[in-house]
């Protein structure tokens, strides 16, 4: 890729990054490029790519996006823990997977909003089937950001609660404790605070004669889809990662950075021979 071809294409986007380049360049004096795209490069194009490099490098996120980011990240890799090993772990390991799910799904909607009213910072300079793939990535993420804790919803909205079991032996009527009647539904608190309504659409399958056989149906079908959601989501998460790790520690960028880890440091390219 040329310097030249990127300004002149991409103008409006890159302008930002040109301003940084222009401050880079008041800093530094002296670069040692060794390596070049796909030509021999003259020095003034590796120097200008350098600089390009340099001042992509320093934009990173804002604070908000960052904060966002590693909260959404942290719930998630506790609910697929949980999710996928839920038949191994202790009982109490579960116990905040709801809570978290929907605090996942309120932080994903604040994301997206913030995401379709800001721009993000440009990408790297990277080739364009990198740049398509992580677009791509971070699409699908979004997706099951919305999906998972979605199904997972539904899912508790076809739950068909269990009928209490009849208390053995009892010919007088039993105080409501120890009577056998209707079952009672359970009601899902948010972190123990704040009452999860069922999903009106699908409460609505279990009207009717055959109302309780359609919902517990329709929990199968969801409770498959959840589980299935989880495992795509950790391939994507799994290239994300390793599209971030790459870039940071094979092609030496400053990729972390752009998230808020670590520092960006003006660097020349100097890493190849
Ligand atoms: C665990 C769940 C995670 C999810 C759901 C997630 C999701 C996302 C999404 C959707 C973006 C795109 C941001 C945009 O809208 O432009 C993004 C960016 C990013 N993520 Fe993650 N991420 C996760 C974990 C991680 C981890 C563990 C790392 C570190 C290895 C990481 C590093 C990054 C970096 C560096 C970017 C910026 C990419 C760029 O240069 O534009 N993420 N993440
Ligand atoms: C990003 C958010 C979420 C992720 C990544 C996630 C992931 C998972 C995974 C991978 C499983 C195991 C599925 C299986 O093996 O069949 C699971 C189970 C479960 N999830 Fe979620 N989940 C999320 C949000 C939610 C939400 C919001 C709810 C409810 C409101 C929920 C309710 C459940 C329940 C009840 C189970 C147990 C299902 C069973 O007993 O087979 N999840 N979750």
């Amino acid at each position: 890729m040329m310097v030249r071809e990127m300004v002149v294409r991409d103008r409006p986007r890159n302008r930002a990054i040109l301003g940084g380049a222009l401050e880079i360049l008041s800093s530094h004096q002296r670069f040692e490029p060794r390596r070049c795209y796909d030509r021999p490069m003259s020095d003034n194009e590796l120097g200008a790519l350098n600089m390009v490099d340099e001042a992509a490098a320093r934009l990173r996120y804002s604070r908000g996006a960052i904060i966002l980011h590693w909260a959404i990240a942290i719930l998630i890799i506790y609910n697929l823990t949980t999710g996928l090993l839920h038949d191994t772990l202790p009982r109490a390991a579960f116990q905040f997977h709801i809570s978290s799910g929907i605090t996942i799904l309120t932080l994903t909607v604040l994301r997206i909003i913030w995401r379709l009213t800001h721009k993000p910072p440009p990408f790297l300079p990277m080739a364009k089937w990198e740049k398509g793939l992580a677009h791509l990535v971070h699409f699908c993420l979004y997706v099951a950001m919305l999906a998972a804790p979605l199904t997972g919803w539904a899912m508790i909205s076809a739950s068909v609660p269990r009928p209490k079991p009849a208390v053995q032996g009892a010919t007088q009527p039993l105080p409501p404790p120890l009577s056998a009647g209707p079952a009672k539904p359970h009601q899902t608190l948010i972190w123990g605070v704040i009452p999860l309504p069922k999903l009106k659409p699908i409460t609505d399958v279990g009207k009717g004669p055959d109302g309780p056989a359609k919902l517990k149906e329709t929990h199968e079908q969801f409770e498959d889809l959840h589980g299935d959601i989880g495992w795509i989501f950790l391939s994507l998460l799994f290239l994300h990662i390793a599209g971030a790790l790459k870039h940071q520690f094979i092609d030496k960028r400053q990729q972390l950075a752009r998230m808020g880890v670590g520092k960006a440091e003006p660097k020349h390219w100097d890493t190849a021979a």
